[in-house]
């Protein structure tokens, strides 16, 4: 685990959030990070609004956070179901019922996104359109309902053809993606939106999150569990490139911790900024393909599979580090798990997935 020199601010918010409940939004809940926001907010016991139209999310991801709460836990959560491209969905979410009564919520997480590069570059309507049009729907609807604070999943990729590392936030390159354009033009609005309504948002631009319920299928399944998957199934790893691409993987568990953070943070000099969400590691695709194999070993795959390498891809950055020290001096985030950490937590619950799937 990460060792800190700090109090840990984490662990104090989530003494006083257990104390006093608040009411949260969380856009994409049915997602890997919105579904891991909701687990961790109701196991604290406050009450959840949750928007997704299961673009790419999942009711299985739902269920089984059900099972990771109490009944009571679960009782505190209110899914809607809608599309954030519809400004009326986006209102009625920003609603908690209760007894016959309405109550605005508190603190917007706004997970909901059409992540991936690839995906992007195949369809960049698609990709604008929720992650553009469906965020200034959000913010808009956020606004109107007075919510306190509009946190926000921004992303790496808009670092772009900067050659700086690690990378600090206010140093950014050219965009190379329809996708990085999206999670750029949305820190864009959100800064507007602070300006010009005295509303308060934090981007959190996330670096290569990944942990429990990523999705391993499809074409744009992200590396850990697509390898992972792979390498249980014995099908062939594909290396993009020569595998010295480098990623700063961040573990679900620290990008939960820097939404709660940057949702409650009191410090005025905090808010309306975007942070790196990350550790400031950096690990290539040859060591991560190391690393799983040897986490997989005790599943029964061989220390000796090897990868196949083939082109790189396009619209993807070479190397990626994020600085992180801004989170840590304004939200008080310390991230709890390096890579090894995450691998190790996560393993047995890409191990049972799969088990699961081949079991259906
Ligand atoms: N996972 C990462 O490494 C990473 C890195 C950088 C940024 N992000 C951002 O973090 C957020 C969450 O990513 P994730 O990895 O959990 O992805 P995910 O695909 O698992 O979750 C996204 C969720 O949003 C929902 N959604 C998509 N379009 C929607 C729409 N129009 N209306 C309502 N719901 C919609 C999906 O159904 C899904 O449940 C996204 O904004 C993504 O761009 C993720």
């Amino acid at each position: 685990m990460v060792s800190s020199t700090q109090p840990h601010a984490y662990a104090q918010l989530k003494r006083e959030l257990a104390a006093a409940p608040k009411t949260w939004l969380v856009t994409g809940v049915a997602g890997f990070i919105g579904s891991n926001l909701l687990e961790t907010l109701l196991k604290l016991d406050q009450r959840v609004v949750g928007l997704d139209n299961f673009a790419t999310g999942h009711r299985a991801n739902l269920e089984e956070v059900r099972g990771l709460v109490a009944p009571t836990q679960w009782a505190n959560f209110q899914l809607i179901e809608g599309d954030i491209r519809n400004l009326e969905d986006c209102r009625r979410a920003c609603v908690f019922r209760r007894d016959g009564a309405e109550h605005a919520v508190n603190y917007v997480l706004h997970q909901a996104a059409l992540g991936s590069v690839p995906r992007s570059l195949q369809d960049p309507i698609a990709t604008n359109e929720s992650n553009i049009t469906g965020f200034l729907n959000m913010l808009v609807a956020a606004r109107d309902a007075k919510v306190k604070r509009f946190t926000y999943a921004a992303s790496s990729s808009t670092y772009g053809d900067h050659p700086g590392l690690p990378k600090v936030e206010d140093r950014i390159g050219k965009p190379l993606s329809p996708y990085a354009v999206t999670k750029y033009v949305n820190e864009l609005y959100a800064d507007v939106f602070a300006r010009c309504y005295d509303f308060q948002t934090i981007g959190l631009r996330y670096f290569n999150v990944f942990g429990p319920r990523q999705d391993p299928e499809g074409a744009y399944a992200a590396v850990i569990p697509k390898w992972t998957a792979s390498l249980l199934t014995g099908e062939t790893v594909h290396i993009n490139g020569d595998g010295e691409t480098s990623r700063d993987f961040c573990y679900v568990a620290n990008a939960v911790q820097a939404n709660l953070l940057a949702a409650t943070a009191t410090d005025t000099a905090a808010t309306n900024q975007v942070y790196n969400v990350a550790v400031g590691d950096r690990t290539t695709l040859n060591d991560l393909f190391d690393a799983l194999r040897r986490n997989l070993a005790p599943y029964g795959v061989s220390a000796t599979v090897q990868p196949n390498y083939r082109d790189f891809r396009a619209g993807d950055v070479r190397h990626s580090q994020a600085d992180v020290s801004k989170a840590v001096t304004l939200l008080g985030y310390a991230p709890t798990h390096r890579i090894s950490d995450g691998l190790e937590e996560a393993m047995g619950w890409y191990v049972s997935r799969q088990r699961r799937q081949t079991a259906d």
